[in-house]
């Protein structure tokens, strides 16, 4: 039987949070066993906001060394840049045209990010579901794991697909989002009612992948909790301290009972020595992997351009088989 095919990407805008590599990448490195895999890099999402290209280009491969470092096996999945694939672009303006205003004007993080820049609200940002769509449906994903916030996305995907199949029979897969549960939705440390993310203005509500030791301890010291002192599970009522259960549950496997046993009768001090202890202890290896990889360029290089080739394959399969259905020639 096929292997399910799983597509999943994270921009390659500013540095990335733990919320990244808990909501998404470190999920990825899973499914790389049972799954056909395609990672992308998501630089022409990037576009949305401006970027300085010197370090848009880093970036990229920034993240690249990233994937590679947090256990994502070039050999075993198809690991590329969207921008070098340019069926992407091609099928995101056929698609555009299977898309209705009224729906992209729903999407909250549209709405979130023209609020956020208001000097900046391109058409791009406004069609940036339909590029994701089409990252998705090239592929013939059964699978798309991501964090709660692309859930919405995942559901226009799914819209645009099926109409697209009403009007012209079977084409794509109705890819489904892969949620887990756990890890769905990490806090901010300062703020955790809302989602640790990494444009956020206090810096010591993110924790990013490349802090330093010292400031990841200090960071999670210093995150807001409550007056109880008592490590339970609540996100109503006790969201700072259920947020760092969050973390500390992803990281070690341990259900939350469980860690509200172990630090039963002690205080918040403890627990979140033991937390940033995890933390570092994850997340440390793969930043000693991460700075090999980026001394070896012409590794990552060699990454990509196999990545590409692997990629192109499919995805100018599906163009095809879409511009043969429209009649484009
Ligand atoms: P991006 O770059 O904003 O985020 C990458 C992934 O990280 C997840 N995530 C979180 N998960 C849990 N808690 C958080 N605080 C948190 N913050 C971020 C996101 O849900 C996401 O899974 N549009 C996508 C990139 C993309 C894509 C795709 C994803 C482009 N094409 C096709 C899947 C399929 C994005 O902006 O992710």
């Amino acid at each position: 039987m096929d292997k399910k095919v799983i597509l999943s990407g994270v921009q390659s805008t500013g540095r990335l949070t733990l919320g990244n590599y808990l909501g998404a990448i470190n999920n990825w490195v899973e499914m790389q066993e049972k799954y056909d895999c395609y990672y992308m890099i998501a630089n022409s999402h990037s576009l949305t906001v401006r970027n300085n290209p010197e370090e848009l280009r880093n970036n990229t491969l920034k993240i690249l060394a990233l994937y590679i470092a947090a256990g994502l096996d070039p050999e075993k999945n198809t690991i590329f840049i969207q921008s070098q694939v340019k069926e992407h672009a091609e099928l995101a303006w056929i698609l555009n045209c299977y898309t209705y205003m009224g729906e992209l004007s729903r999407m909250t993080q549209f709405k979130d990010k023209s609020l956020k820049h208001q000097d900046n609200i391109n058409a791009g940002l406004f069609t940036y579901p339909v590029l994701m769509a089409a990252d998705i449906l090239l592929y013939k994903a059964n699978l798309v794991p991501v964090g709660e916030d692309q859930k919405q996305h995942l559901e226009i995907t799914r819209d645009i697909a099926e109409r697209f199949n009403k009007l012209y029979g079977d084409t794509f897969v109705i890819p489904e989002a892969y949620v887990r549960k756990e890890t769905a939705r990490i806090m901010g440390l300062q703020d955790p009612t809302s989602k640790m993310s990494k444009s956020a203005t206090n810096l010591n509500d993110v924790i990013f992948l490349d802090d330093s030791e010292e400031t990841i301890i200090k960071k999670i010291k210093k995150a807001v909790t409550d007056s109880e002192n008592v490590v339970r599970f609540a996100p109503e009522t006790k969201p700072g301290v259920s947020n760092l259960m969050q973390i500390y549950s992803a990281i070690t496997n341990k259900g939350f009972e469980e860690i509200e046993k172990d630090f039963e009768g002690k205080g918040y001090g403890d627990f979140k020595m033991a937390v940033a202890e995890v933390v570092v202890g994850k997340l440390k290896p793969i930043q000693e992997k991460y700075n090999e990889l980026l001394e070896n360029r012409d590794y990552l290089v060699k990454v990509y351009t196999e990545g590409k080739m692997k990629a192109e394959k499919i995805a100018i399969k599906t163009i095809n088989e879409v511009k043969e259905k429209i009649g484009i020639l």
